[in-house]
């Protein structure tokens, strides 16, 4: 028996969500490229959980249902005035948050498939509420309800900040959405499909995700990306910057993928939004740095940027706190993990690889008075 590191080029399923082939990412048979042109991200809900587009009556009433289950119970919200809410990571903050809410739901251990959809509704709308609600009363702001008049995009960022977003915003913001609402079987995805494929239900599921997402080598890279460039701090500074974090060996956040070779196809998108809204906030350091940054890193190292390099520069011009980035992408990438939930359960077999033992042989007992 031999093992492949990290899983690498292993095809551990069959899929029709999404594929990546050639460096070409589709969401159901749709590029990329079109959908952040032209789709909305509950049009990209829908079309992941039901696998065709929504004609516009089944839109309108995927919308209705979001948003008659997007407000919290005053008692969930309750619980995060008992967080360490000073000191936790909004990531960490999420990932309980997620599990609490399958204690409130009665039906978290139905498995019938009108139960799970109610689930995959109850997720995908509460996510936003749950992300913003946390963000103001760690700052001790109260929670802003959601509006019924407003889209996903819209309503997160107007729970974010109590104010309406302006169009330009919304539209960023949901382009986002769109670009990161799934990736084949990416980390956090393979993650939920484990989980769920020992029957175990949809919150448990996307709650593992979530811890799988954190990481600085998956989602958790956008925040990292921020960070490197308020070190950085302006444009001068990212080639010297970039050779010494070379010279150390160190990896620098937001490029390499593990499957593209080419190029991330959803950070071209990413990076024009990054050039006008850095320039529309008169900020364009930031696009101007990351630009700088692109170009040392590539003319070392044969690694394109991946979706959170410039993610982080559309965030933080959108007014976001940086450690809310991985939050977002996780608010996105839910309808892509509900629906690969969906489809493990369809077709169900436990997952269960083996490994290849590099331990001692086998060893006699030795009691522990004469060790
Ligand atoms: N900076 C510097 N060197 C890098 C980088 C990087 N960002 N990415 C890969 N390399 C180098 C490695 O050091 C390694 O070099 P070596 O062979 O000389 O030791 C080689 O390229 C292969 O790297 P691995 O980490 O083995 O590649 P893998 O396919 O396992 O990892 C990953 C892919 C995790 C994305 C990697 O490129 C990385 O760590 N990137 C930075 C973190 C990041 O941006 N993650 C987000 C990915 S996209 C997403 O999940 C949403």
């Amino acid at each position: 028996m031999t093992s492949t590191r990290g899983l690498e080029g292993v095809v551990a399923t069959q899929s029709s969500i999404s594929s990546i082939i050639d460096d070409t990412l589709t969401y159901v048979g749709y590029n990329i490229d079109d959908l952040a042109d032209n789709a909305s991200f509950e049009e990209v809900i829908y079309l992941l959980w039901h696998k065709r587009l929504p004609k516009e009556d089944e839109l309108a009433e995927l919308k209705q249902q979001l948003s008659d289950n997007m407000s919290l119970p005053q008692e969930f919200l309750n619980h995060f005035k008992t967080y360490p809410i000073d000191k936790v990571h909004p990531m960490s903050a999420l990932r309980s948050a997620v599990s609490l809410l399958g204690l409130y739901d009665e039906k978290s251990e139905d498995m019938s498939d009108e139960a799970n959809y109610a689930k995959a509704i109850n997720l995908q709308a509460k996510i936003a509420t749950i992300v913003t609600a946390f963000a103001r009363v760690r700052k001790g702001l109260e929670p802003v309800a959601p509006r019924a008049d407003l889209g996903y995009a819209a309503n997160f960022l107007y729970m974010l900040s109590g104010k309406e977003p302006e169009e330009i915003e919304i539209e960023a913001f949901d382009k986002a959405l769109v670009l990161h609402a799934d990736h084949e079987l990416n980390a956090s995805t393979f993650t939920a499909r484990v989980c769920v494929a020992t029957l175990s239900d949809m919150y448990s599921g996307i709650t593992s995700a979530i811890g799988a997402l954190k990481g600085p080598l998956h989602g958790g890279a956008n925040e990292q990306v921020m960070k490197m460039l308020a070190e950085i701090g302006s444009e001068e500074n990212a080639e010297a910057y970039i050779q010494e974090k070379l010279a150390n060996r160190e990896k620098i956040m937001g490029f390499g993928h593990r499957v593209y070779r080419q190029g991330d196809p959803r950070a071209k998108h990413l990076r024009e939004m990054s050039k006008q809204l850095t320039k529309l906030r008169g900020e364009e350091k930031w696009y101007n740095m990351s630009i700088r940054v692109e170009a040392a890193f590539t003319a070392q190292k044969n690694l394109p940027p991946n979706v959170d390099f410039y993610s982080a520069s559309v965030y933080h011009s959108l007014g976001i706190d940086h450690d809310l980035f991985t939050p977002i992408f996780a608010v996105s990438r839910v309808s892509g993990w509900i629906a690969h939930i969906l489809e493990q359960y369809e077709n169900n077999r436990l997952i269960r690889p083996r490994a290849e033992y590099t331990g001692p042989g086998m060893q006699k007992y030795i009691p522990i008075e004469e060790r």
